[in-house]
């Protein structure tokens, strides 16, 4: 259903694209939204697309564990990505859903739906749509899974972040209030393992991608490193 990387060098001549991928909790969107702020880029938080398509879903009874029923249903829903990394926003069917998509409810079932071939096809398509809307600034920073591998391989600056999942664990529990840290490390790491483990466009360092352990750097440190690489081939 994705589209085959290897045919794909001529997607955005005209742009730069900043792609990162990475685990969950590695420090990405602190990351995409600090470079793009710096540098006067847009920003795309395409786990929000994945996130909102399972909030679609719950919503409207669909079981999020049965492919065919998930495959059925996501055509439906409009989803609207805001790339403004100050104030990025995501609406769907007019519907503001960028709380609502960070619940625990939303975060349990985005694993099984990110899987369905049908649903990563379609939101490739909204993704590229984005990436090469005739909008200014034209160029972005895009965060997710398969962004170098699969949604831009031709990226010209590529970056796969991870981090220890304990170090993981400890930022994301305390952005969320959450007091079980152990708990958040497992929960973590099954995502993980199903987004590695999926047959389509699965989580995996893409061809040219720098790898970043941002486990022992500041936030501040990540930033200033990629706005670094992104300088070297130029804006
Ligand atoms: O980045 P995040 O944790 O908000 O992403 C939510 C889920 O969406 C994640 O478990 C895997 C999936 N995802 C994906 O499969 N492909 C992407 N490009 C982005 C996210």
């Amino acid at each position: 259903m994705t589209t085959a990387a290897a045919d794909r060098s001529d997607l955005f001549p005209d742009r730069l694209v900043v792609a990162v991928d990475g685990t969950s909790g590695s420090g990405k969107s602190s990351t995409c939204r600090g470079v793009a702020t710096r540098l006067g880029l847009r920003y795309l938080d395409t786990g929000a697309m994945f996130r909102a398509m399972t909030w679609w879903m719950l919503e409207h009874g669909v079981d999020v564990h049965d492919p065919a029923a998930v495959a059925a249903r996501c055509a439906e829903p409009v989803l609207e990505s805001g790339t403004d990394p100050a104030a990025p926003t995501i609406t769907v069917d007019g519907v503001d859903v960028a709380a609502a998509i960070r619940t625990d409810a939303v975060t349990g079932s985005v694993s099984p739906v990110s899987t369905v071939p049908e649903v990563r096809a379609r939101l490739l398509r909204l993704q590229r749509e984005i990436i090469g809307a005739d909008v200014q600034p034209v160029g972005i920073v895009v965060e997710g899974r398969d962004i170098g591998s699969v949604v831009v391989p031709d990226a010209p600056v590529k970056l796969y972040l991870t981090a220890d999942a304990a170090a993981r664990a400890s930022r994301r529990a305390a952005e969320q209030g959450a007091a079980d840290v152990a708990a958040t490390e497992q929960l973590l790491l099954s995502r993980d393992a199903i987004d590695s483990g999926r047959a389509t466009a699965p989580l995996v360092m893409a061809d040219g991608a720098v790898h970043v352990d941002t486990t022992g750097y500041t936030l501040d440190e990540v930033i200033e490193l990629v706005v670094g690489m992104v300088d070297r081939v130029g804006t």
